[in-house]
Formats: C-alpha cells, structure tokens, sequence
C-alpha cells in the first residue's frame, strides 16, 4: 500500500492525510455527512454499509449527530451492520463501563439498528475460549464483506482500538494487556484505577487496516502530541497509530487544539512563507535556542541561516538586535506581581499597576484544578492585598472514590457514638450512607445522597487547602453547577442555567482579573465545558464597563508544561513557595493515587504540578534568563478569541 500524497505545501510533512476544523462540531459535521452519503447511497443500491465504531469520548458529538440526522432527516440504518473496535475483558455486556453499555446508550438505543447487526466484542468469554472467539469475530467481520468505513479514537500511548505500543501492523483481534497511561485515562470511568481491567480484546493493527476506508478523529490539546507522533513521525509499533500512514484511504479529522502540535501550526516557517508578527517571532527564536542548546543572547547569524531562519533575520539585520528584542519580551513574562505592582511603571509588565488593589475571580472546573495549576500565584495575590474569590465550578464529587466516603462515614459515626447519644449512628444519613457503601460495588452509580457527601469531602478538602494558602474561608464558593451532577465522567454537556450562574457571578464581582482553565481541553470534559460556560457568561457581559478593561489570564492544565514562547506571565516560587503549594496540594487527600501499584508512574497530581513548574523554570534558565525553583504559567485570553 503506497501513502497518498499530499495535497497542499502546508501539509508536507503529514504523512496521514489530515484535515483541521475549528470545532470538532464542525468535523463531526463533515463525518456525519460522510457517513450518511455512504449509507443512502449503498441503500439506493439495496445493498448493505459494514461500519466499524469506535468507543471513548471522541466518537460521542460523532454518535449525536448520527443520531439528530436519523430523527431529522430520516437516515435510516436498516442497511448498516457495525463491528465494534474492542471491549474490557471481564465486563458483562450489562456493566456500567462495559462498551456494549457504551455503544447502546451513545448510539444503538437511538437509531433503527436491530440488535442482530450490531457486534461488540464479548468481553466475558472464558480464558481458554478466548483464541478461537476472536478468529470468530474476524470471521464474521469477513463475512459480512469487510468493513466498508472504519472510525477510530486515538488513545494518548497512540493506540488505535486497545492496539497498546507494541502491537504490530499484522495484528489481529486478540487479547491485550492494557498499557499503564491507558488505564490511568481510564481511571476516571472506573472510579480508581484499582478498578480499571487489567486486559481487553481489541481488533488488530491488521485487521483495522483492512477496513477500505479510515477516519481517526482527535480533539483537545491533550491528543496534540501523539496525532503528531502518528502522523508525522515514522510508521512503528511504539506508535500504533503511526501505521494509518500505510493505508491509502484514511483520513484524521482534528480540531485546531489537537493539531496543534502538528509542524504547519508549530512551525509554519518550515512549511512555507509566513508572515513574522510577534509571537511567531518569539516561537521561532526559542525553537531555535532550544534547537542548538544555546541561550537567546548566543545566537549567531549563522545560526539562524543555518537553520532556515534567514527571512527573520532580513527584518532586523542582524541576530544580535533581534536576539535582545526576544530576551527582552520572555524577561517581561516574568514577574513575581501576579496583580500588578502598585506605583511602578508598568508599560513592559504583563498585568496593569491600576487598580492597586483588584477584585480577582479565579475559577476552577473542579476543586483542586486551580491550585493546581496557580496555587503559588493564588496565595501572593492574597498577601499583595487582592480581593481573590476562589470558586470551584463543580462539586468535585465524581472524582471521590468510595473508600474515601467510607472512611469519612466510618468518623461520623463513631464520633456521634462517643458524644454518647443513645442509639447514635443507627439512623440518620450517616447510616443511610454506609448501608449503601456497604451494599455496592464501586461501580455502581451513586445514589444522589452519596454524590452530595462526597461533594461535602471534596469540599473540607478545598478548605483545608484554602487554609494552607491562606485564602479566607468567605472567599471560596462552590458553585456546584447542574451539568456535573447530571453527566457522567468524560461526557458533560453544557447546561442553560449554569450560565446563568456564571454570569451572574460576574455581574456580582465585577472583576479586575479572571483566571481560569480549560481553553484547549477536550470539549467534553469538564475543564472543556468551564470554559464554554465561561465564553458565554462572558460574552453576555462584553460590553459591561468593567469587562472592557478586565485581564483574562489562562492557566495550565498539569498534564504538559508550556514552553516558554506560549506563556505570557511566568509567576516564579520560591523554594518555600513551592513547597507550600505542594502542602496545599496534598490537602485533597481523596485525589491522591489509590493504588501503590501505580506508586512509580510518578502519576500523582501534585508530582505532576511540580515537574511542570520546575520544567518551566529550567526552561527559561537554558534560554538565559534567571533561573528559578519553579514557575507557574498564564497566557492571555482575548475577547477577540470569542469569535
Ligand atoms: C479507549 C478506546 C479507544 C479510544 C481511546 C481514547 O482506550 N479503546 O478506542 O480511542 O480510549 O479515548 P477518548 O476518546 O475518551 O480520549
């Protein structure tokens, strides 16, 4: 099979054809309609469609809108049999987090498949028949003619199905075990990783590329770096995906934050002639520096013409005017006065000096995200004298396992005992609660009540972390806004009154700063729909005197430190600092790693944290500025990013 060329400068470099959307609305949109031509076209023909379905958060807006163009525009699926990618072994089709479950809910339930069409693979089949049922499946997919359109997710090791790193282009369904990254991602759905199988049955590599057609789909900054891995990187099993590029008729849809990383957005001066503003300026200088391991101020002439930079130089001159023009706005990220330093002059400082003391709203999805990602910055706001509120967006709840309620229940009861009153601990919700922790396997939904008490944990714990940053308790809300409580893990959905919410805080704050996160998160998630619920409260207030003179700063998720060209305030800590940010970190004790056996990933939240900041602080150290312990990071949001 030869590779498709590819159609334009910008994408030399792919070596899977790739097409970005704004939106993954938008791509969705193009699918569907891919999907729905296919479909009618074979029916006109009185012939059969074989789609092979994929399961996690990608393919959901994909299932919605399949499901919206059946109940509008009447696409039927009489005509269509599907053959899903994988299944956990050892869940019944029944299980919560079984893919059959999955599939019937985002899509079967919904549309007019019979049941005798569809086919996910059985992931309870005994150990020793496990052999002969996968060569089953990949009978039955024959049978059926082969997969006419096959759609694919990508996990963040690269697999494509459960196709972990390793697995070759010949692969077929099998047995897998799954990798570690895999089942942390996981972890969520399952409430711990103690909870995530240990092995799926996926189809293979092979048999994926059989299919004579292939859409991979990615959003989210969080896929950026394995869709460059796969699609430009060379075609190997520590990248399953990278092996699309053999297929001559598989395509990606992305959208903007998932190709993010691909060279036409990183490095656009590789693919072509670019027009050299500010920020890709800095981009390129710092690619460059970090290219030859060599400070900002050490940059020859040579350097840059060596290295395909000669058309940034013809504005300048000469590196040395250019190199100081770079230094000098990477040195002006840095400032240790998150909310302005009151009678300085502050034309070269990211944030203004006036209003000495500002309103600070700091919003964060769920308790922990913010402090997270700025709690160093959060507690010199404070002690700089700022009004900081700090509110968490969501209860948190759904990220509690039971053994946390458990324990916390098991407290109540035994300190109602010893307060003496008779019959204590024998009614009352701290019963109700322990009879329901008693009786389900952590798996099973929780009951209402159970939810609200582990938002109550979650909350104690924000507490005790708002203590540690000395942020009055009058200062943190929690706004517990409906879309949380009525989605389910990585699938939440905007909804009407929690905008209502936001705004109104806004109108009620009216603030000099707002910091928050999620801008490039998968928009699912619930970082992701923060932020659309903060676009929209924000665009209801745009025009509000306040709005118009108000910063909007973003800060960074704690999976991947951002490189020093992308920040536009460096809040440096201090050894102590930072060490009273990890303290404050430690607090939610119900988001630490549950199981020792995931103790040498280094996988734990605040390690995360502080890898990031001290990254980011070396980082600006290798370029020549001054070298810190560690650094928080924010970029500026503009409110022309709305539209
Ligand atoms: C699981 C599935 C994959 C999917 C991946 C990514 O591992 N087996 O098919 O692509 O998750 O999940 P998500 O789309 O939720 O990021």
């Amino acid at each position: 099979m030869k590779a498709p060329s590819s159609s334009s400068e910008t994408e030399q470099f792919e070596r899977i054809r790739t097409e970005v959307f704004e939106t993954p609305d938008a791509a969705v949109g193009r699918v569907a309609q891919r999907l729905a031509k296919l479909i009618r076209s074979r029916a006109a023909m009185g012939q059969r469609v074989v789609l092979g379905l994929a399961t996690g958060s990608t393919p959901v807006k994909l299932y919605r809108e399949l499901i919206r163009l059946h109940q509008e525009e009447a696409l039927s699926f009489r005509n269509v049999a599907t053959f899903n990618l994988d299944e956990y072994y050892g869940l019944s089709p029944e299980h919560p987090e079984s893919y059959h479950r999955f599939m019937h809910d985002q899509l079967f339930r919904w549309v007019d498949l019979s049941p005798e069409s569809t086919h996910v693979p059985d992931g309870t089949v005994p150990r020793a028949g496990v052999f002969a049922y996968c060569a089953g499946y990949e009978r039955q997919i024959a049978e059926a003619g082969g997969l006419d359109l096959q759609i694919l997710g990508i996990g963040r090791t690269g697999h494509i199905g459960f196709n972990e790193p390793g697995s070759g282009p010949d692969s077929r369904t099998r047995m897998v075990a799954l990798d570690r990254l895999t089942r942390r991602d996981a972890a969520r759905d399952f409430r711990g990783e103690a909870n995530v199988p240990a092995y799926a049955i996926t189809m293979g590599v092979g048999t994926i590329l059989e299919a004579r057609e292939i859409i991979l789909l990615g959003w989210g900054e969080a896929k950026a770096p394995v869709l460059r891995d796969a699609i430009e990187g060379p075609a190997t099993a520590t990248v399953p995906a990278s092996f699309l590029q053999h297929h001559p008729n598989a395509r990606c849809y992305l959208d903007r934050t998932a190709a993010g990383e691909l060279t036409r957005f990183r490095y656009p001066w590789k693919v072509g002639p670019v027009r050299w503003d500010e920020p890709l300026t800095r981009r390129a200088v710092v690619w460059l520096a970090n290219e030859l391991r060599k400070p900002v101020l050490r940059l020859r002439d040579e350097d840059y013409s060596e290295n395909g930079l000669s058309p940034l130089l013809v504005e300048t001159g000469s590196a040395y005017g250019l190199n100081i023009r770079v230094f000098n706005r990477l040195q002006h990220t840095i400032t240790g006065w998150p909310g302005g330093k009151p009678n300085a002059d502050d034309s070269h400082r990211p944030v203004p000096a006036e209003p000495a003391r500002k309103r600070v709203l700091v919003l964060s999805p769920e308790p922990l995200d913010a402090e997270l990602g700025m709690a160093g910055t959060l507690s010199r706001l404070v002690a700089q004298g700022h009004e900081v509120s700090l509110v968490h967006l969501t209860s948190g709840n759904l990220g509690v396992p039971d053994g946390e309620a458990k324990l916390a229940v098991n407290l109540l009861k035994a300190a109602a005992q010893q307060g003496g009153t008779a019959g204590a601990g024998q009614t009352g919700w701290p019963h109700e609660l322990e009879q329901e922790l008693e009786s389900k396997s952590p798996l099973d939904e929780d009951s209402a009540g159970l939810r609200r008490f582990k938002g109550l944990i979650r909350q104690a714990e924000a507490r005790a972390a708002a203590r540690v940053l000395e942020i009055a308790a009058s200062a943190t809300v929690h706004l517990n806004l409906a879309f949380y409580e009525r989605g389910r893990y990585r699938q939440f959905r905007t909804a009407e009154d929690d905008v209502d919410r936001v705004a109104a805080l806004f109108r009620q704050l009216q603030p000099h700063q707002v910091y928050l996160t999620g801008a490039r998160s998968e928009p699912n998630s619930v970082a992701g729909i923060a932020f659309q619920l903060f676009r929209s409260a924000w665009a209801r207030n745009r025009t509000e005197p306040w709005a118009r003179s108000c910063q909007v700063w973003l800060y960074a998720a704690s999976e991947r430190a951002w490189s020093p060209d992308e920040i536009e305030m460096a809040v440096p800590l201090s050894p102590a600092e930072l060490l009273v940010k990890l303290d404050a970190l430690c607090q939610y004790r119900s988001q630490r790693n549950q199981t020792p056996f995931f103790r040498d990933m280094g996988g734990e939240l605040w390690q995360l944290a502080e890898d990031n900041n001290r990254a980011t602080a070396q980082a600006y150290d290798r370029l020549g500025l001054a070298e810190y312990e560690a650094m928080e990071t924010f970029r500026r949001w503009r409110v022309t990013d709305v539209e």
